[in-house]
């Protein structure tokens, strides 16, 4: 889908002053990586966090992107999270949002005889599913690996895709985690055939039940990039009053797109899966689905990957990042908490001037690590300046 920049002009009116926020009043670690423990009290507008290298200022941001997303975004092992030689590990938050606040926790607990880390969430002190906590706390991370959103490898696009649905859609969460548990069998199964070894029927049922959650995964992504288009082509406009024209689309490795209807996705991705399973054999894995998708960034009408500047590039990340804080704002009926780690030292003056300004017309809580000291603030009417050192917040005194 691609926007004209007419449409751009047209749609492109700040985001409304006074949209309800979510904010993170107090945030408490407990042996959560370098941190022993810390509790900080948090300002509604902007909190700068500086500190030198490897003093705990992702790790900050991190413990409440995991808390948020019930998972970290950094590492797929829980055990990371714990502070070294601990066996437990939390993290916890007081969280203003309309309609009711609230708060979140989040627990690790090694279980001493697997050596497995578990997870605990709770709400008001209550036991609850994860699924329960997410998009409570809507969160929108931007870290240096996101500035290879357009010219990195298709992971980093599709973790920027389930990120959003991981806060905005709980049914497809529960499609991504039976997703990718069936495609790790279904894996495992194909090594084993293509060793000689395993049993060929077993094949039939992993790959319906694969095409069944394939499909549903597949449709979601397809229209949520359809909706983060026109988000993305307005942004791109906010950001630099650049006339290009962005396009997303969404990029199936299988077919030239994805059907409308889940049950035809279904149809498309089985019929895939049955014609290639002897190339499937051969090779030991599975060749098509969700997991090997793709989006496809185009600058007016081409592939921004192979002719967009670097520049440009950087302005589309920009534009998608913010099209992402526009859609969970949309969608969530509140202002997302921003992460903002280490990036705005990657962007030029002005491109982080507007950022900010946006951010702060957004009335969004935001959180920004920074290693120089940040001056240019305006914008935000609430500021705090936190240090960190070795683990240890402490709040600046400043006029
Ligand atoms: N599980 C853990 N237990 C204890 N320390 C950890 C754990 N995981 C990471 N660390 C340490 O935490 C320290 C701080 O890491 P972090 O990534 O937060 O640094 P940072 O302040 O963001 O630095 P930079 O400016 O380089 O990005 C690092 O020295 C890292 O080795
Ligand atoms: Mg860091």
């Amino acid at each position: 889908m691609s926007v004209d920049a007419q449409a751009v002009d047209a749609a492109s009116e700040p985001v409304e002053v006074g949209a309800p926020r979510c904010a993170i009043v107090r945030l408490r670690v407990h042996c959560f990586r370098n941190y022993p423990e810390a509790t900080v009290h948090l300002g509604p507008g902007l909190n700068v966090i500086h500190g030198q290298n490897a003093q705990g200022k992702t790790n900050l941001l991190e413990a409440i992107a995991t808390l948020a997303l019930t998972r970290s975004p950094r590492t797929t092992t829980s055990a990371d999270l714990l502070l070294w030689n601990e066996d437990a590990a939390l993290a916890e938050a007081d969280v203003a949002r309309p309609p009711a606040d609230v708060t979140l926790t989040l627990r690790f607990q090694r279980d001493p005889s697997t050596g497995r880390v578990s997870r605990v969430t709770a709400v008001d002190g209550k036991p609850r599913p994860a699924r329960a906590i997410l998009g409570v706390c809507p969160v929108v991370l931007f870290w240096p690996e996101d500035l290879a959103l357009v010219r990195g490898g298709p992971d980093g696009r599709r973790r920027f895709l389930d990120v959003i649905l991981a806060q905005t859609d709980p049914p497809s969460v529960a499609h991504m985690s039976r997703y990718r548990r069936v495609l790790e069998q279904r894996n495992a199964l194909l090594h084993q055939l293509r060793l000689g070894g395993g049993a060929r029927d077993s094949l039939n049922s992993f790959t319906s039940e694969l095409a069944q959650h394939g499909a549903w995964l597949g449709v979601a992504r397809s229209r949520l990039v359809e909706s983060l288009a026109p988000l993305a082509a307005l942004s791109l406009h906010d950001l630099s009053g650049e006339r290009e024209r962005i396009s997303l689309r969404y990029a199936p490795v299988h077919v030239a797109s994805i059907p409308e209807s889940v049950e035809a996705a279904e149809q498309s991705l089985l019929d895939t899966l049955r014609q290639r399973a002897s190339e499937e054999v051969a090779r030991g894995m599975t060749l098509a689905g969700p997991h090997r998708d793709d989006v496809a960034f185009d600058l007016d009408g081409r592939a921004a990957r192979g002719s967009a500047s670097q520049g440009q590039q950087r302005s589309i990340v920009l534009a998608c990042k913010l099209a992402e804080v526009r859609y969970l704002q949309d969608t969530a009926g509140v202002a997302p908490v921003i992460l903002l780690d280490d990036v705005l030292s990657e962007l030029d003056p002005e491109r982080r001037g507007r950022l900010l300004a946006l951010l702060a017309e957004g009335r969004h809580q935001v959180l920004v690590t920074t290693t120089e000291p940040l001056t240019e603030v305006a914008g935000f009417a609430d500021v705090l300046h936190f240090t960190v050192r070795s683990g240890v917040v402490t709040q600046d005194e400043r006029p």
